[in-house]
C-alpha cells in the first residue's frame, strides 16, 4: 500500500466519541491540507519566521542548544498572543545559532542541533549536531483543517524508536504502536483498555536504539511536548506504521522539541520548561490512610488509635466527602463532626496530620445560606454559558457551579476559602473531581458552550476542559501559600495538564482492587515521573472491589517505596486498612511501612533530586541505562532513585520471579549476597518479602524506626554502605527542616558520601568534610 493511502486513516468522529473509549483511535488526515511551501525566510532575534505560499507562517525558536519551539499559523499570521497555563520559564537565555539557507533548506545549528526546514514541501527535521545522526523527521508537512481548524503534525517513525511518557496512561511503560487521546475523564475502575483518563499531559519521549560499529547498541532519547489542551490524539504507530502522528481539535500547532540524547537531560529540560515540584512537607511521604468515607469523629479516632496500637506508622488521616454538610465544599456536618478544632487537636497530639477533600462542584443553592455558593453567584464567579446562563452540572451535592479559576480575582477568593479549614487545623488539601467530572455529561457535551475567561481570550471547554485541574490546584496552592506563608502546601490532585506538579502531588485514581491494577500501576508511576511529576502513588489495596489480603500486601510493597503512599477503599467494599485481613498479612504490611520510614534519608535525598532536576524518584530502568536493550519493555521492576531496584511480585500466588539486574554488580537488599548485573535472575519472593536490590558502589543513609515523621528520637542517621569491587562507596544526603520555605533560600544541607579504605567521610554543601563514625555505618560484603 503506498504511504497516502496508509494515511487516509479513518478518523473516530469526536462527535461520536464517548469519553472514555477502548483504546483504538484512527486518525484520518485525509481531509487536512498540508501547509504551504516556503516562500520567505526572515531571521528573528531567536530563530527564524517562514511565510508560506499558502499565507502560513512557520516559526523556529531556539530557547537552548537542545530546545526549540515549533509554531505554526495554519493560512494566518502567528497570533501576537502568546500564553500557555503549563509554561513555567518564558525567557531564556540567547544561544548561538547558525542560519544557512540554500535553494532547497534553510538551516538552524546550535551546538547540539542542526535543524532543516526542506522548501517544498515544507518539512521540519532535527539532527544531532556532532554527529550528523536524525533524530526526529517529518514525514509530511504539518496539516490543518480550515473547517474543523484540527492541527496535526506528523512524524516518520522509526524501526528500533519507542515512546515513553504521555503522562498519566493505563498502559505499559513503552507505548509503540499504540494510540491515546488527551481529554480529561472522571474513569472510576479503568482498566489497561480505558482511554482517556483523568490527567491530560501531552508530552512524550522517542528513544531510537542504533547500533555502533562495535555492535553496541546505543539509546539516544528526544522528547516533544506538544503544548495545545484542546482534545489531541497521540498515534505512536498504531494506525500507521511508518508514522507518528499529533493532532489537535483546535488551537496552534505549538510543540517544543528537546534532544538529549540522555533520557534524563530531556525530563531535566521539559522540567525546566514547565517547573518543578516544590518540595512538600515531609510528613507528606509518610503513610497515609482514607476511606470513602471515615464517617464521623469516633470512626477516625478509632483508625488512628488502632493504627497506633498495631505499632504501624501513620501520618496522615483522610477526610472523604462525608465530612460536609450535604457535600458542600468549606464546611463540615457538624452531626458527625460536632468539634472538628477539637478532633484535629486530637489527631495532632498523636503525630496525625488531617486532609481534607475539596471538590470543584459547589452546591447550587439559590436563595439558601450557602456563603461560597452566594457570594461566587454575587461576584460573578461561577463559569457560565455563551448566553450568560450559569452552568449547572451534577456531580456529588446534586447540581452544582464551577469556578472560573481563569479569573484572577475568582482564583484569590477560592484559594482564601480555604482560611477557616487551615485555622482549624487541617494540613493538606485533595482536589478531586476535577476534570470537570459530571455525572450528568461525562464527556464534557453540555459543557461547549461554557466559557471561561483566559487571560481575556474567553476561551470555551474545549479548549479550558485539559486545563480546568491545573488552573483549580493553582488556586489553590497560591491560597494556602498566602495563609501559611511559613510552610509548604501539601495539595493531591486527580486531574492535571502539564506544569501540575508546580501546584500538586497525584494519585492515580480509583484504580479497581484487581492484580491487574496493581501491575499496571508501576509503569503509570514510571511515565508519570518522566513526565515531571515525581510525587505518585495508587490507592494501596485498590480502591474499587473486594481487594483480600494477598492483593493488599502485595500492593503495599509496591506502595512502601512509592512517593504517595495511601491506602484508601470505596465507600460499597470492604474495609482494607493493613489490619483487616488478619495478623498474618498485618505482620508483613507493619514491617514494609517501618521499613519505609527507615529508609526516609535516601528516600528524601531522592525527592529532593526530583525538586531540583525533575528527575523523578520512582524510575524506569531504561531512565538509568538506556543503552541496554534489554530494559526497553521492563516496567514490572522499578528504581528508587538510581541504587535501589525492586522487583514486585505482580501474580496472585507467585512466590519467586526472574529478574533482570542491569549492569554492574547488585546486592540483595541488606545483606551480603552479590550477583552480577546484565543477566536475569530467579528469586525467591514468599508473601513476606519483595525482592530489592542494591546497586555496588552506593550508600543508602537510612534513619531512624518511626511511628510519624515528627516523632521524637535520639537516633540519628545511620549509613548502609555496598561496597564495589574496588571497595568503594559514594552518595548523597539531603536533609532540611521538612515542614518550612526556607530550603527555597537555601536552608538545607547537602552531604556528597564517600567511603573508600573502610572510612566513611560525608563533605556537606560548605565543604565541611567530617568522617562518619564508625558506630552509624554497616558495610555489606565484607
Ligand atoms: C472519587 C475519588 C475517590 C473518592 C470519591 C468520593 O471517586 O476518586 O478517591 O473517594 O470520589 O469522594
Amino acid at each position: 500500500m503506498k504511504r497516502s493511502a496508509l494515511l487516509c486513516f479513518l478518523l473516530t468522529v469526536a462527535g461520536t466519541m464517548s469519553a472514555f473509549t477502548e483504546r483504538a483511535y484512527s486518525l484520518d488526515l485525509s481531509g487536512m491540507s498540508p501547509i504551504g511551501n516556503v516562500r520567505k525566510v526572515v531571521k528573528i532575534s531567536d530563530g527564524i519566521l517562514v511565510d508560506c505560499d499558502d499565507d502560513s507562517q512557520v516559526k523556529l525558536q531556539v530557547l537552548a542548544p537542545d530546545l526549540v519551539r515549533v509554531r505554526a499559523g495554519f493560512k494566518k499570521a502567528i497570533p501576537g498572543k502568546d500564553h500557555s497555563w503549563a509554561i513555567a520559564r518564558t525567557s531564556w537565555n540567547s544561544v548561538p545559532t547558525k542560519v544557512s539557507e540554500s535553494n532547497d533548506t534553510v538551516v538552524l545549528e546550535t551546538s547540539e542541533l542542526r535543524v532543516v526546514v526542506t522548501r517544498s514541501p515544507l518539512r521540519i527535521a532535527f539532527y544531532d549536531a556532532k554527529t550528523g545522526r536524525a533524530i526526529n523527521r517529518d514525514s509530511q508537512p504539518m496539516r490543518y483543517n480550515s473547517a474543523t481548524r484540527a492541527v496535526a503534525a506528523v512524524k516518520s517513525l522509526g524501526f528500533e524508536e519507542h515512546f515513553y511518557g504521555l503522562g498519566e496512561k493505563a498502559a505499559r511503560l513503552d507505548k509503540r504502536r499504540e494510540a491515546f487521546q488527551m481529554w480529561s475523564s472522571d474513569t472510576p475502575g479503568y482498566t489497561s483498555a480505558t482511554d482517556p483518563i483523568y490527567q491530560s499531559i501531552p508530552f512524550y519521549i522517542g528513544h531510537s536504539m542504533d547500533r555502533e560499529k562495535s555492535g553496541e547498541w546505543r539509546g539516544s532519547a528526544y522528547g516533544i511536548f506538544f503544548d495545545n489542551s484542546y482534545r489531541s490524539r497521540f498515534d505512536l504507530g498504531s494506525t500507521d506504521p511508518e508514522n507518528v502522528v499529533f493532532q489537535a481539535d483546535g488551537g496552534e500547532m505549538n510543540y517544543y522539541f528537546f534532544y538529549g540524547p540522555s533520557m534524563k537531560k530531556v525530563v531535566n529540560r521539559y522540567t525546566e520548561l514547565t517547573g518543578r515540584m516544590p518540595m512538600p512537607p515531609k510528613w507528606a511521604l509518610g503513610h497515609q490512610q482514607s476511606r470513602y468515607s471515615y464517617g464521623n469523629e469516633q470512626q477516625i479516632k478509632d483508625v488512628v488509635e488502632r493504627y497506633r496500637e498495631e505499632k504501624i506508622p501513620l501520618d496522615v488521616i483522610h477526610f472523604d466527602i462525608h465530612y460536609m454538610d450535604g457535600y458542600r465544599d468549606f464546611t463540615w456536618n457538624r452531626d458527625r463532626f460536632p468539634d472538628p478544632k477539637g478532633l484535629m487537636a486530637w489527631l495532632k497530639e498523636r503525630g496525625v496530620k488531617p486532609v481534607t477533600i475539596i471538590d470543584p462542584g459547589v452546591k447550587y443553592e439559590p436563595g439558601g445560606n450557602y456563603s461560597v455558593y452566594n457570594e461566587g453567584t454575587r461576584q460573578n464567579f461561577f463559569l457560565k454559558k455563551t448566553n450568560g446562563e450559569t452552568y449547572v452540572g451534577k456531580v456529588w451535592p446534586g447540581d452544582s457551579v464551577f469556578v472560573d479559576y481563569t479569573l484572577p480575582e475568582a482564583a484569590k477568593w477560592w484559594g482564601d476559602l480555604h482560611k477557616p479549614l487551615l485555622d482549624t487545623g487541617v494540613a493538606g488539601i485533595w482536589n478531586d473531581m476535577n476534570e470537570h467530572a459530571d455525572f450528568e455529561s461525562r464527556d464534557g457535551d453540555k459543557w461547549k458552550d461554557v466559557v471561561n475567561y483566559d487571560n481575556g481570550e474567553n476561551s470555551k471547554h474545549d479548549k479550558m476542559r485539559n486545563l480546568f485541574a491545573l488552573l483549580e490546584c493553582k488556586s489553590t496552592y497560591e491560597g494556602l501559600t498566602r495563609l501559611r506563608p511559613d510552610e509548604r502546601p501539601y495539595i493531591i490532585t486527580r486531574s492535571g495538564y502539564a506544569g501540575i506538579q508546580r501546584y500538586a502531588t497525584m494519585w492515580t485514581g480509583d484504580s479497581p482492587s484487581t492484580w491487574s491494577a496493581m501491575e499496571l500501576s508501576i509503569p503509570m508511576f514510571q511515565t508519570l515521573g518522566l513526565c515531571g511529576q515525581p510525587f505518585v502513588g495508587s490507592d494501596c489495596g485498590g480502591y474499587q472491589g473486594k481487594s483480600n489480603g494477598e492483593l493488599l500486601t502485595r500492593w503495599y510493597q509496591i506502595g512502601f517505596l512509592s512517593p504517595f503512599f495511601r491506602n484508601h477503599h470505596a465507600v460499597d467494599f470492604n474495609d482494607q486498612e493493613p489490619w483487616r485481613f488478619g495478623k498474618r498479612y498485618a505482620d508483613i504490611i507493619r514491617k514494609h511501612v517501618q521499613l519505609r520510614y527507615k529508609l526516609m534519608p535516601y528516600l528524601y535525598t531522592v525527592l529532593a533530586e526530583a525538586h531540583e532536576t525533575g528527575i523523578p524518584w520512582f524510575r524506569p530502568l531504561i531512565l538509568e541505562y538506556q543503552n541496554d536493550y534489554d530494559v526497553l519493555n521492563i516496567d514490572d521492576e522499578f528504581l528508587v532513585g538510581e541504587n535501589l531496584l525492586i522487583a514486585p511480585v505482580v501474580t496472585q500466588g507467585a512466590t519467586s520471579r526472574d529478574v533482570y539486574l542491569p549492569q554492574g554488580e547488585w546486592y540483595e537488599f541488606g545483606t551480603d549476597k552479590k550477583h552480577q548485573g546484565s543477566q536475569w535472575i530467579s528469586v525467591k519472593a514468599p508473601l513476606e518479602t519483595v525482592p530489592m536490590f542494591v546497586k555496588a558502589g552506593s550508600i543508602l543513609p537510612g534513619g531512624p524506626a518511626l511511628e510519624y515523621m515528627s516523632q521524637a528520637t535520639n537516633e540519628s542517621i545511620s549509613y548502609d554502605v555496598y561496597p564495589d569491587k574496588a571497595g568503594n562507596a559514594s552518595g548523597n544526603l539531603y536533609e532540611d527542616d521538612g515542614v518550612t520555605r526556607a530550603y527555597l533560600k537555601g536552608g538545607f544541607k547537602k552531604s556528597a558520601l564517600n567511603f573508600g579504605q573502610g572510612k566513611l567521610i560525608a563533605t556537606a554543601s560548605g565543604a565541611k568534610v567530617e568522617e562518619v563514625p564508625s558506630a552509624s555505618v554497616r558495610i555489606f560484603g565484607r
